[in-house]
């Protein structure tokens, strides 16, 4: 399909759709009680995230975005011709734009992504301002095993890009077992480009969750919202409150959300009761330091030396990591 700009095939590997039911009457049976952070994202809460995004208070995007158009030349000539880019939840982002125009004789690029729409809209886009490039996107969970299409011209070896620091949503024990699945993907000569959130001050980092024009307390509200769309929950969302936390010992953001009133809740034909001032965990965000995920990647198989691109202020790196022999 590569030189056909506008039309791609996407290879379906069907991800098992989630059940949004079980899981929150599960996660709300819960001591602590939870909800899991992927069902943030339908589409208002794609919406949100994009906005937050943009926000002064959330360094994230902005930080990893100026890395890659700084260090994009670096990065690419680290990662070395004739690559097979596989990305992971990254869309037609600029960040993607920003590596493969750099990279040399691109093989193709293989986004991996769980939702199909977003696949396909980003990989036309990306195929219009790459139309020598062959795309071929792949509609799967890439925390599971994954076998990854053959491109028409075979590949000296295989890069992952994984931005955004997505994996900071993983426990470590969690994120080792996927960088190993991500070491066997690779193969002997592969590599993984990671970006990764670092450990740093309690207020810029609780800042940055609680931002001031409450986008980020919308974002954690959508997911009762969502509940009542989708499963006719009956949430009040005026007795509910956002709050992140950073919790230093753990090195890792907590987003929670507070029952203001003690309050019964009924999904699925059951009753929950909340007492006043009791938590729903929704997300964990872990920060890392350099040599913290140095070591959790090289107790996953990659080589102890990586390079490392980072900012003056160190808030934010992006990882290249070579697979061990
Ligand atoms: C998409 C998981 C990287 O943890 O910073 C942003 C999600 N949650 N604000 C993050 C998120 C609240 C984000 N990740």
């Amino acid at each position: 399909m590569s030189g056909v700009p506008g039309r791609v095939a996407v290879l379906d590997l069907e991800p098992v759709s989630s059940d949004f039911l079980a899981e929150v009457v599960t996660g709300l049976s819960r001591t602590p009680r939870t909800l899991p952070c992927k069902f943030f994202y339908d589409e208002r809460g794609a919406d949100l995230f994009q906005k937050i995004c943009e926000l002064p208070e959330y360094y994230i995007t902005r930080t990893e975005t100026k890395l890659l158009r700084r260090y994009a030349p670096e990065i690419a000539e680290s990662i070395g011709p004739n690559a097979a880019l596989i990305g992971f939840g990254t869309g037609a982002g600029i960040k993607t734009r920003l590596l493969l125009e750099h990279l040399q004789n691109p093989i193709a690029y293989i986004p991996v992504d769980i939702s199909k729409q977003r696949l396909i809209d980003s990989a036309i886009e990306l195929s219009h301002a790459m139309p020598a490039l062959e795309i071929l996107p792949v509609c799967a969970d890439y925390l599971q095993e994954l076998q990854f299409p053959k491109p028409l011209r075979k590949p000296d070896h295989v890069a992952v890009f994984f931005p955004g620091s997505t994996i900071g949503n993983l426990d470590p024990p969690v994120a080792a077992d996927f960088l190993r699945r991500v070491c066997r993907l690779c193969g002997q000569s592969g590599g993984l480009i990671i970006g990764i959130d670092l450990q740093k001050s309690r207020a810029v980092l609780e800042a940055a969750y609680n931002d001031s024009a409450g986008v980020t307390a919308e974002f954690n509200l959508n997911l009762l919202a969502r509940a009542n769309r989708e499963l006719g929950a009956d949430f009040d969302l005026s007795r509910w409150t956002h709050r992140a936390v950073y919790n230093e010992s753990e090195g890792r953001i907590e987003m929670h959300l507070i029952s203001d009133a003690d309050q019964n809740v009924h999904v699925g034909g059951r009753e929950f009761a909340f007492a006043r001032g009791e938590k729903i965990i929704t997300e964990f965000s872990y920060k890392h330091t350099l040599e913290g995920f140095a070591r959790l990647a090289a107790s996953a198989g990659f080589r102890e030396a990586a390079r490392v691109w980072t900012d003056p202020e160190q808030l934010f790196a992006i990882f290249h990591f070579a697979v061990a022999e």
